[in-house]
């Protein structure tokens, strides 16, 4: 049983690393000094993502009768939004340090205990202020670190920026014992302001007349891709002729004003889902989640991430979204700990019955055979694609000590992503670029296999380290074109090349002819 606690910082910053280093992932707006919580693939990174986007595509609705596509608007109507309650209470309670103005989430304080000492205010000669303040002191603490932090609080209100605070007195000095707090700032020790709810939707305005007031002039960017499906689930039925049980999905960004995003991609604040809404009858609700669940477990296994770094967290009553009747978290282990990967949720009916009473329009479902007529229940697999992304590149990334040609040890760099998912299938080598013919054969292979998938063509250094070069960013397969190719030497072996194996680096010799069925088979 792997450790769940377990984290690997070291790696982690490898990992981020290479992705900046060969073209995986960006800070956005990095030239600027970057856009906090967002980020921009590179042209590796999106290869990687479109493969994803392309497989869950396939597997889920290309590969499925029950399920189809919808790609549906980013911008959200409010009253959407206001009858799915997000407007109402999609927000995080937070605080504020009344000291260094850090914002913090205020369930997520870790409670403490200690000496509090408050103060009612400052003076300095004929300057004062009046204004609550307290420090929290831990056991065994000196006070006199209370009254600096309080003179430092102070000082901030004096006209004379310059000043210092120890020149200030402080006025009303008292203290309190206080047991499992959560009012104090536990960085510094500072009071925190009181908890209030922030949404963490992003507002904005619509139209050239656009105004605060004008309830028409507002929309939201989408917090979750899934609204939008409720919201089309009566055309779709109607247009698409499925039947319950039946299924929409919908691949798109997502935005919340997340306040703290983290590990890198893991937490930002504009990421993509990968959702479907699977809409069924009441009595099947609990038995297609725990169907699905196997289903998305599968799906993790095919695309390289093993059984045993993912965990099944069955999320207890009380934490679950007030929708849901049941939910499990796919967890994976990643360098960080181990963090949700996808939600599977059970929503009943609260979706399209709040749409249905908000809009007044009916939405409800007409089953022929038992004509009866009822709300379809709802279950939900919500995966992350830039999470998802990230496990990948987590799984992926490994160092091993090799021995190279001239029997020199080093560092191999090894990106052992699943060739489904890497970003170049394979890289194309003329063994010595001068030589015309196996640059014209090379150029030729690049050529017939391009049409099918991502391919690299690569003349510079030493083969040696072109492999390298190619281990380093995933590919899973090697093409050199050498000597043999041309049949000089060994008549028998005439247009054929040698395919390397990234992670065995094993070589074999294949014709011309069978390369296209051999790497398509690979990476289906
Ligand atoms: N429609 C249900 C829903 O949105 P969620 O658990 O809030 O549920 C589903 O989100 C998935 O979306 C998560 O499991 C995660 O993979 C991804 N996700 C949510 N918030 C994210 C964020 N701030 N950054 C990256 N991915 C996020």
């Amino acid at each position: 049983m792997a450790d769940k606690e377990y984290t690997d910082p070291e790696r982690m910053e490898k990992i981020v690393s290479l992705c900046k280093r060969r073209g995986f992932i960006y800070q956005s707006a990095e030239l600027y000094g970057g856009l906090n919580g967002c980020w921009d693939y590179g042209p590796l990174g999106v290869e990687v993502k479109r493969n994803l986007k392309e497989f869950w595509w396939r597997r889920n609705v290309q590969e499925r009768e029950d399920i189809v596509g919808l790609d549906g608007s980013i911008l959200t109507h409010q009253s959407v939004l206001t009858a799915s309650g997000h407007v109402g209470g999609f927000s995080d309670p937070m605080c504020d340090c009344l000291l260094s103005k850090a914002r913090l989430r205020a369930d997520k304080i870790e409670p403490q205990s200690g000496t509090a000492y408050h103060y009612t205010g400052a003076k300095e000669s004929e300057w004062s202020v009046t204004r609550d303040f307290a420090v929290l002191l831990r056991e065994g603490e000196n006070k006199n670190r209370a009254r600096k932090t309080a003179r430092q609080f102070y000082a901030q209100f004096h006209p004379n920026k310059s000043l210092s605070s120890k020149a200030l007195e402080l006025i009303g000095e008292s203290t309190t014992e206080e047991k499992n707090t959560t009012r104090y700032n536990p960085e510094n020790g500072s009071l925190l302001t009181e908890a209030r709810e922030f949404n963490l939707m992003f507002k904005t305005q619509v139209g050239a007349s656009s105004s605060e007031e004008d309830p028409n002039a507002v929309a939201y960017l989408r917090p979750e891709t899934a609204q939008s499906i409720f919201t089309q689930f009566k055309n779709v039925l109607d247009t698409s002729r499925q039947k319950v049980p039946f299924g929409i999905a919908q691949i798109g960004k997502a935005f919340r004003n997340e306040i703290n995003p983290r590990n890198f991609t893991f937490r930002s604040r504009e990421f993509e889902q990968m959702e479907i809404e699977y809409f069924c009858r009441p009595e099947d609700g609990l038995r297609l989640t725990d169907e699905w669940l196997e289903d998305r477990l599968t799906f993790y296994n095919d695309i390289g991430l093993p059984r045993e770094k993912l965990h099944v967290l069955d999320v207890p009553d009380g934490e679950r979204a007030h929708y849901s009747k049941k939910t499990y978290d796919i967890e994976f282990d990643f360098p960080f700990g181990c963090q949700e990967l996808e939600g599977v949720a059970y929503r009943t009916d609260y979706d399209l019955s709040k749409h249905q009473e908000h809009s007044g329009r009916p939405l409800e479902y007409f089953d022929e055979a038992t004509k009866e007529k009822f709300i379809p229940h709802v279950v939900e697999p919500s995966a992350g694609c830039d999470r998802t992304v990230l496990a990948l590149l987590c799984e992926a990334f490994g160092e091993e000590e090799v021995t190279d040609a001239k029997g020199k040890s080093e560092v191999r760099t090894v990106m052992r992503l699943h060739p489904r998912m890497a970003p170049i299938k394979a890289a194309i080598f003329p063994l010595l670029k001068k030589n015309e013919e196996q640059v014209r054969i090379s150029r030729e292979i690049q050529r017939s296999l391009e049409r099918f998938m991502n391919v690299f063509y690569d003349q510079t250094g030493a083969v040696g380290r072109r492999y390298r070069r190619q281990d380093e960013v995933g590919t899973p397969f090697c093409i050199t074109v050498d000597f043999e190719t041309l049949g000089e030497e060994t008549p028998d072996l005439k247009d054929t090349v040698t395919l390397r194996h990234r992670d065995s680096m094993e070589q074999e010799r294949i014709a011309i002819s069978d390369l296209l069925p051999r790497l398509l088979e690979e990476i289906r």
